[in-house]
């Protein structure tokens, strides 16, 4: 196993009991306090956010951070983070010698096997920011049939280390990709996204808000959306939903 420690250009920012590691990130951002690649941990959160409204439940002993990035007016962009997250979240995992079957699930999961093991909610702050909050299952997941996905963490894979070493391999493996996408724009972290992701080219289940769509997925879009082949009914273009696969 590696042994990361984060790298220079974030400082870390340890608090202990936070409402949500997002709240606090973006108090510094409103503040005028916030600095690019500031990171906002918490040992706990008792009032974790997860996507779509829903709540992000926060066990001690999990990682929950806030990473705030400084935008150059290119909110519309920002998204496109969201999946280096998630590639860097992947090869960490894979290099901590974990030994799973990991893979990014649209837009922003992380999966063992089936199974979730973190989660990402992307928030803006103006224009000028983007928090990117992060949560991994490392000791523990929700119980079965309290979330919409089965969850799993690291622990159970034979992970005892601390969270510390799964924040600082998150954050080397993250960090060129975030200065890639200020050189060089979506490419490399599109690329490093497609060649970890799960389910691109098979067939899947789409749930949005008011309806259920099936189809292929044909891929990613410039722009993160996921393009769902619906064949006869056409294609679609998918910026917030919930993806499964069908068994
Ligand atoms: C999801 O999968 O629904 C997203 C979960 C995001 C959870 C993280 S934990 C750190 C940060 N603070 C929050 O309140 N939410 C994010």
């Amino acid at each position: 196993m590696i042994n990361f420690a984060v790298p220079a250009s974030f400082k870390v920012i340890a608090l202990e009991d936070v409402g949500s590691t997002n709240d606090e990130a973006r108090r510094l951002a409103l503040s005028g306090a916030a600095a690019d690649l500031v990171v906002v941990t918490a040992q706990r959160q008792s009032q974790g956010r997860g996507r779509r409204g829903r709540e992000w439940i926060s066990p001690v002993g999990n990682l929950f951070f806030s990473l705030l990035i400084k935008l150059d007016g290119n909110l519309a962009e920002a998204a496109q983070l969201g999946f280096a997250a998630a590639a860097a979240q992947v090869q960490a995992f894979q290099e901590l010698g974990l030994g799973a079957d990991f893979a990014a699930k649209w837009p922003n999961d992380v999966l063992v096997g089936m199974d979730k093991c973190s989660g990402m909610l992307l928030e803006p702050v103006d224009r000028d920011w983007l928090i990117l909050g992060i949560g991994v299952n490392v000791v523990a997941a929700p119980p079965k049939g309290s979330t919409p996905y089965p969850a799993t963490c690291l622990a159970d894979l034979g992970y005892a280390g601390d969270k510390d070493q799964i924040l600082a391999a998150i954050l080397t493996n993250l960090l060129p990709l975030i200065q890639g996408w200020r050189t060089r724009g979506f490419g490399p972290i599109r690329d490093a996204w497609l060649a970890v992701a799960r389910g691109v080219g098979g067939e899947i289940v789409v749930r949005l808000d008011r309806e259920t769509l099936t189809g292929q997925f044909a891929g990613l879009d410039v722009d993160g959306a996921l393009v769902l082949d619906q064949r006869q009914l056409g294609i679609r273009r998918i910026l917030a939903g919930d993806v499964y696969f069908p068994s």
